[in-house]
């Protein structure tokens, strides 16, 4: 598959190197050709810049973004008809800001309609999915309201070398973001660390 990993800070640069472990062809971009992150990360990785063209024929996106870019960024993926995998976490969720409590994934979805989104990644550092492939236990969440497409991203975080768990449709995105904030009461308020991560232990296996 054509993957374009859209947004080079720390979590997309992580993302981009487990992606960089699989089969796939994995492209970069940042707010805009050019952008100094992902010169950047494209020469130490080895991977090339995505231009427009090449984002809009990717069968994935990951959309490794601030809340804040996420208008700007949808831009970039106007008329996009493939799969968005949202890492987008909301910096208000639950409080007052985010007046409309929904969630980021959500928002994606309504910004980018042809799109099919799933949410991923937002319960685990950056410094978390660098490890992933030493640990093989981290477990990523995973939730779409399209069952297939679901099914394409369980599979992809498998061969990153996470262990994916879905958890239901998109709307279930709420609560995996805001295990995210969960996440940070654990791992930095009472510090148990920056690459503390969350391990789930099915009784039945529900990735097939
Ligand atoms: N860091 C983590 O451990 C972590 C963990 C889980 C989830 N997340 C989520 O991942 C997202 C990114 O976090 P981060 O820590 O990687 O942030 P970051 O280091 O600040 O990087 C943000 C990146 O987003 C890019 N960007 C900003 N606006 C954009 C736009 N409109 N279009 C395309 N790219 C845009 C920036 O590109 P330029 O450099 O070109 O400006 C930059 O490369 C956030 O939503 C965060 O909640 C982060």
């Amino acid at each position: 598959m054509k993957i374009t990993v859209l947004g080079t800070g720390d979590m997309g640069a992580a993302l981009a190197k487990a992606l960089k472990r699989t089969r796939h062809q994995v492209f970069l971009r940042g707010s805009a050709e050019g952008s100094g992150s992902c010169k950047a990360l494209s020469e130490s990785l080895g991977l090339p810049e995505a231009k427009i063209a090449d984002i809009a024929d990717s069968n994935i996106v990951f959309l490794v973004v601030p809340d804040a870019g996420l208008k700007s960024a949808a831009a970039q993926l106007e008329g996009f008809d493939g799969i968005i995998v949202s890492v987008v976490g909301v910096s208000g969720y639950l409080i007052d800001e985010n007046k409309s409590k929904q969630s980021a994934a959500e928002t994606v979805a309504k910004l980018v309609p042809g799109a099919s989104v799933v949410h991923g990644y937002t319960w685990m550092s950056s410094g978390s999915v660098e490890l992933s492939s030493e640990r093989a236990n981290t477990s990523v969440v995973h939730c779409s309201d399209d069952r297939d497409v679901l099914n394409t991203v369980c599979h992809l975080s498998d061969e990153m070398g996470f262990k994916p768990v879905k958890a239901g449709k998109l709307i279930n995105s709420r609560f995996a973001e805001a295990a995210g904030f969960l996440w940070g009461a654990i791992a930095l308020e009472e510090d148990y660390g920056w690459n503390t991560y969350f391990e789930v232990h099915p009784e039945n296996s529900t990735t097939e």
